[in-house]
């Protein structure tokens, strides 16, 4: 019987989901809410509200899918997993995800350090504060050395850590993220150590009680070349990344995979789903900078072309609680992604610009849809993140050459993206190779 699947969300990282499963035999019918047109190449787009959970199940019952994919974090972090599996109408339709418990890990930055503490998880010394204790975050702020570092404790759209030079900003950081800065996110502050190394992305599937590796990535946060300027969603992302050799990635396993999931099964938190390990490489060491319970964008755009696996097949094996018996198979080829955004990004952009030439981007490179949508007109921009462009080749340059040709051929006003992703891991790769 073939399974119908309801993918959530509607950025690069969706589009890229829906690419990957509707090359699965499995598959019978996909669907995307809300989608963008990129997803509705693959799948029928449905329009919903993503913090609505009822029209979802309205959704899910109505076309008879028995598994959803959630893209995004919120959904899972305001417990869609309990909503699904406390209802009986639901019974039969697996959730892609952590139950609302394990999102924690990524909904509170106070849960995932403590659990990281409890689980002895390397990752930077830390306390946390609410507002009754501003003035004990600020004694322990002066025990520290600069850069401060400070972390709404919850989802902050991504813009709840700021790092500072000056004792005196960060105190009055501290002061302005307890009394409402990021609103009820930042209720409670955790201010860590800084941590300096090279950053990146470890990503794992688990079904609470096996594991298995997808394929690491790189991603280019800030917006300007040579990583300068504001921080952004990700402009875009290499995979493998060369520095994580095998000698690292074991020490990644044991240090980090291992203990989080024999930590989850300790705690009795239910899991099944994809974790996104933000990682810093500190002089050959990782430490845990933070846990996403979900994949990354624009990373699943070069992460899950590197995968060869049926991901239809192996997310059925997560639901049967199977995991342990799947294999993973990763193309040895490197991935690169290049995002291409709007001007302003990541602040405010103008948008309902026609995009020309995706027509003219061959078979090698993949053209993934974040910021898009389908008018009389043709496609135009909607977003800051447009659209994110993926080429795959057995050398970093051969699917850089690939990618930035195909970029190079897209056009619409005010068009923006970096010139330089993969170059520092090129450089470091050749003097490793
Ligand atoms: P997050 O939202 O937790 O991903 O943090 C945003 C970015 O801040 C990370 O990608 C890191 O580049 C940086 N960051 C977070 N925590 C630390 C830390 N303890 N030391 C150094 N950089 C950090
Ligand atoms: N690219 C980082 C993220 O998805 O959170």
């Amino acid at each position: 019987m073939k399974t119908n699947v309801l993918i959530l969300g509607s950025g690069g990282r969706e589009h890229a989901i829906a690419w990957k499963l509707k090359q699965s035999p499995l598959l019978g019918q996909l669907y995307c809410a809300p989608g963008n047109p990129g997803t509705a190449l693959h799948a029928v787009n449905l329009s919903v509200d993503l913090s609505d959970f009822e029209e979802i199940k309205r959704l899910v019952l109505k076309y008879d899918t028995s598994m959803v994919v959630v893209g995004p974090e919120e959904p899972l972090v305001r417990g869609i997993v309990d909503y699904f599996s406390m209802d009986k109408e639901l019974s039969h339709c697996f959730v892609v995800g952590p139950s609302q418990a394990g999102a924690q890990l990524e909904g509170s930055k106070d849960f995932a350090k403590s659990f990281m503490n409890r689980h002895h998880i390397p990752t930077a010394a830390y306390r946390s504060f609410t507002v009754e204790q501003i003035n004990e975050g600020i004694t322990f702020l002066k025990t520290m050395s600069p850069p401060y570092v400070l972390k709404a404790d919850g989802l902050a759209a991504g813009k709840g850590v700021v790092i500072l030079s000056d004792l005196n900003e960060a105190a009055q950081e501290l002061r302005a993220m307890l009394e409402g800065k990021f609103g009820a996110a930042g209720n409670r502050v955790v201010i860590e150590e800084y941590l300096s190394g090279i950053e990146l992305s470890v990503f794992f599937i688990t079904d609470g009680k096996s594991y298995k590796l997808l394929p690491n990535a790189k991603d280019y946060k800030r917006i300007g070349d040579g990583d300068t300027g504001l921080n952004t969603g990700g402009m875009g992302a290499v995979s493998p990344v060369p520095f994580a050799d095998q000698t690292f990635m074991k020490k990644v396993e044991e240090r980090i995979v291992a203990p989080t999931v024999a930590g989850l099964q300790k705690e009795g938190i239910d899991y099944k789903g994809f974790v996104f390990v933000g990682i810093m490489n500190c002089c050959g060491d990782p430490y845990v900078i933070e846990y996403n319970v979900r994949l990354g964008d624009p990373e699943t755009e070069v992460v899950l072309p590197r995968l060869k696996n049926d991901l239809l097949a192996l997310l059925l094996s997560l639901s049967q609680g199977k995991l342990a018996l799947e294999e993973l198979v990763v193309s040895p080829e490197y991935a690169i992604t290049v995002v291409i955004a709007s001007e302003g990004y990541p602040q405010t952009v103008q948008k309902g610009y026609l995009i020309e030439g995706l027509d003219q981007v061959q078979g090698d490179a993949i053209v993934f849809h974040a910021g898009t949508k389908c008018v009389d007109k043709g496609i135009v921009t909607s977003g800051g993140r447009v659209l994110a462009v993926t080429a795959t080749g057995p050398s970093l340059a051969q699917a850089l050459e690939i990618a930035y040709g195909s970029v190079g051929l897209i056009r619409f006003k005010g068009v923006y993206y970096r010139k330089d992703i993969g170059n520092d891991v090129m450089k470091k790769g050749e003097l490793n190779g």
